[in-house]
């Protein structure tokens, strides 16, 4: 059962959850799309494009920028069909492009805005101005791209397009959005650029230009990607999205009776940690019609409830799992023994500050939860009681509070739910379903 007061809403103790669902398109190709489809030479249809507050920002970004897009609104019927403008046909917008609560959409859009003509400002709302742009106004001030930053580190971000020049760079952590960021700046590169990541992080982007005819080389961490003369893109249909699925897979895990079946998932190996991890506990969950669609690895998953033990995480996994490791703390909770989480201090500058947001919340609704520096301590065995969840306007920490909710032994009020729709909102739809409400 639901129960709603105002943008809060409680969610009760529920029974095995059960059916056949398809997890919303993943965000981060969605984003990838829109912004490659933008600096094409085609017209591409994105099939089964994220209609979600983050990624509306990037289709919205792309379209102030000159590049013609049908559908571009949510409430639209069709697909979105991105005109591309070809590599260097982007226009500044006449103001600031508000991007609102998106990281992978202020992160992206610089790298294409170094290689056009004038000036492109991308600014968004309260929670991004407070995180950490240095990362990429460092290695693309490198690159010889003019971009600026509120002192230096946050937005609003000015672009000024120009000569790039190629650069060989260490990334000192590991962030696709970072990594994409400059694969992008490269295109516009007088010669080949190298970016090495620290540890494996998710290869979308790569995937996707190199599909579009961008010539790139894979040497273990390090990606070498040559200037383009132009990109074709075929249209795509978005892949289901493993970190939306992942609610599913731990509500399924840590739910008695539970059977969830989610079909068309990615699960492309940077981006499968947390289900290593969960199988590693204990989990029981299939993987089955396994098929590659434009470069992307899909398969249709089974989750069954399943006893489980703690597990210590921590190193190279930690980037392939980065966005479920808060789910990690509440399928923790029902295990027996420690899960311990190390090495995920990037969880600290996420949507909101996770590390935080994780011992405040599971602490308030019985779970033993200690934080540490980069990452926490959970001490499993009997999950949530119930009690008041904050999501601090954060997407991934509100769904987490729902699945808690319905684990839990009184029920689970998620304060600022709403937040949901930036990344999945069908989510209370698709609980409906999973319940045999609809
Ligand atoms: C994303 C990369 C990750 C992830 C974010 C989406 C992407 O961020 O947390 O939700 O689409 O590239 P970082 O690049 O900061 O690790």
């Amino acid at each position: 059962m639901v129960q709603e007061f105002s943008n809060s809403v409680v969610f009760m103790p529920s029974g095995g959850l059960k059916g056949t669902i398809q997890a919303p398109a993943d965000k981060s190709v969605s984003h990838r799309a829109a912004v490659i489809a933008a600096i094409s030479d085609s017209t591409v249809k994105i099939k089964n494009f994220l209609r979600a507050a983050d990624t509306q920002c990037t289709l919205r970004a792309i379209a102030a920028c000159g590049v013609p897009v049908d559908n571009l609104d949510d409430v639209s019927p069709g697909d979105p069909v991105i005109h591309g403008a070809g590599l260097r046909g982007l226009r500044p917008p006449a103001g600031p492009i508000d991007i609102g609560n998106s990281g992978t959409s202020i992160r992206l859009l610089p790298g294409v805005f170094a290689g056009q003509e004038g000036s492109f400002t991308l600014d968004g709302d309260e929670s991004i101005r407070l995180r950490p742009m240095d990362r990429i106004v460092e290695p693309l001030q490198k690159m010889g791209v003019s971009i600026k930053a509120r002192d230096g580190l946050y937005a609003p971000l000015t672009v000024t397009g120009g000569s790039v020049h190629a650069v060989h760079f260490d990334m000192p952590v590991a962030s696709a959005q970072v990594k994409s960021s400059l694969l992008l700046a490269a295109l516009y590169a007088d010669g080949p650029t190298e970016v090495v990541e620290p540890a494996v992080c998710r290869d979308h982007t790569e995937i996707m230009l190199a599909a579009a005819g961008a010539r790139i080389e894979k040497e273990g961490l390090l990606t070498r990607i040559y200037p383009a003369k132009h990109l074709h893109m075929d249209d795509v249909d978005i892949i289901a999205d493993i970190s939306s699925a992942a609610f599913w897979l731990v509500a399924g895990s840590i739910v008695p009776g539970s059977e969830i079946t989610l079909t068309g998932v990615g699960v492309n190996p940077t981006r499968t940690g947390l289900l290593d991890i969960l199988l590693e506990m204990g989990a029981d969950i299939t993987l089955e019609n396994e098929c590659r669609r434009k470069g992307e690895l899909v398969a249709d998953l089974t989750v069954r409830y399943a006893r489980l033990h703690g597990l210590a995480v921590g190193g190279g996994i930690v980037g392939r799992a980065i966005d479920e490791l808060p789910l990690l703390a509440l399928a923790g909770a029902f295990a027996t023994g420690e899960t311990l989480v190390t090495g995920a201090a990037e969880l600290k500058v996420k949507e909101s500050d996770r590390i935080a947001g994780l011992v405040e919340n599971l602490d308030a609704i019985g779970v033993h939860i200690k934080g540490t520096d980069d990452g926490f301590v959970v001490r499993g065995i009997h999950g949530p009681l119930g009690g008041s969840f904050f999501s601090h306007g954060d997407h991934r920490m509100a769904m987490l509070g729902a699945v808690a909710g319905l684990a839990s032994r009184e029920g689970v009020e998620v304060v600022d739910f709403d937040s949901v729709s930036v990344s999945y909102p069908s989510f209370r739809d698709d609980l409906e379903k999973l319940r045999g409400e609809s």
